[in-house]
């Protein structure tokens, strides 16, 4: 596609990426790779190539001899991989590609390491990272902001920590009206209509967790013109605008006790299903309509992640080094950027669970590449995902 020369799988493996790893993106892959053992790629009908991480470096092999996993892959969907149009994810949970021998989430676990050796994102490391403030001092990645702070110090902090939480900037009788809009919204929502999520919770229970698309109601129509929101996202100077061809207002409600569907989400990019060279930078914004902690069904940022790779060994934990809360009371609003690493946990408590609304800004003529809706349709169907869609990421 147009500023996407497709990338011939050959010669992808035989010049240009053995150039980038000499020219430093070995060392940066090596990091990600070390201990996921050597994967193969096997071009669909076609040659393959082996990436073996050894010698501080990830080195590219002729063949699948030696591989512990190898993977089927057509030429096309490499070279969208390649070119960052593709995710591993979003080839791997609708079948795109073939596990032909080995573990097959290991396909998903190279991913951080093909954005190091393939455009020299470098990976992620707590220990490592040094975010500092305007002022030069370590940045306190709890910090927020009130409506009128220098707006230079939250795009500062927003382009910094990947996220910036920003404090009442809407009132206590805007947010009953934004609640009564959302419960509106809720009652006409049902499984059949293509535009909710639904969890089943311990009991049995099915239970509303999303509704995609809200704008409908009175009370969210014009939000997305809401100059307090504008001039936050504004604080980056993208352009961004508002997603009015996705889902422009969405609906979130935590619930406690899934046994199954979407309610939650672990650790995630936005772009972790595809699109990140086109997409990216997309803000998300987020508006509490109730408090949002530990026990109403935490958000969680990883500072910082925003410019990295994350291997997915650092994703398991639940609270990974670095990971911050983001404790939240109604009325405030968070932004973050589609490439910072965030998760969404379960509610620990028996009160008044999280309820947020969710509204995206992309780069103008931001679209899926290749024919789909949303990126995140790639996981309709996944075993183990019976009941919700997830057809946007954002939490
Ligand atoms: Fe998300």
């Amino acid at each position: 596609m147009a500023g996407f020369p497709a990338i011939d799988f050959v010669q992808f493996h035989e010049s240009d990426l053995p150039r980038r790893i000499a020219s430093g993106n070995g060392a940066l892959g090596y990091a990600a790779a070390r201990g996921l053992g050597t994967l193969a790629l096997q071009s669909t009908g076609g040659p393959a190539f082996s990436y073996v991480p050894r010698n501080q470096t990830v080195e590219v092999v002729a063949g699948a001899d030696q591989a512990d996993t190898v993977v089927e892959v057509t030429p096309a969907d490499f070279s969208d991989l390649a070119n960052d149009l593709a995710a591993a994810a979003g080839l791997f949970y609708p079948g795109k590609v073939r596990v032909l021998r080995g573990e097959p989430r290991r396909f998903l676990d190279w991913e951080p390491a093909w954005r190091s050796l393939f455009h020299g994102r470098p990976v992620y490391d707590p220990d490592e990272l040094d975010l500092r403030d305007p002022l030069g001092a370590p940045l306190d990645p709890s910090r927020s902001f009130a409506s009128d702070d220098p707006l230079p110090d939250i795009k500062h902090f927003l382009e910094t920590a990947g996220y910036v939480r920003v404090r009442s900037v809407f009132d206590a009788k805007e947010i009953e009206a934004f609640r009564r809009a959302a419960a509106d919204a809720a009652d006409k929502a049902s499984e059949a209509d293509d535009n909710s999520w639904w969890g089943v919770t311990t009991s049995g229970e099915k239970r509303l967790t999303r509704i995609l698309e809200a704008r409908d109601e009175p009370a969210f129509q014009d939000l997305v013109n809401d100059p307090r929101l504008n001039r936050l996202v504004d604080v980056l100077g993208l352009g961004l605008q508002p997603d009015l061809l996705g889902e422009t207002v969405t609906v979130l409600f935590k619930i406690k006790d899934v046994a199954e569907g979407l309610a939650n989400l672990p650790w995630h990019r936005d772009c972790g299903m595809g699109g990140h060279a086109l997409h990216c930078p997309i803000v998300n914004l987020t508006i509490f309509l109730t408090a949002c902690n530990r026990d109403t069904g935490g958000l969680w940022m990883l500072p910082g992640s925003h410019a990295y790779s994350c291997p997915t060994s650092l994703l398991r934990a639940d609270e990974p080094a670095g990971s911050v809360l983001i404790e939240a009371e109604p009325g405030d609003v968070t932004l973050h950027l589609s490439d910072t690493m965030h998760a969404a946990f379960p509610p620990t408590g028996d009160g008044v669970l999280r309820e947020s609304l969710i509204l995206t800004w992309k780069p103008p003529g931001a679209r899926p590449h290749d024919g789909q809706t949303h990126y995140n349709d790639a996981i309709k169907g996944e075993a183990g995902v019976p009941v919700a869609r997830d057809r946007r990421s954002a939490s």
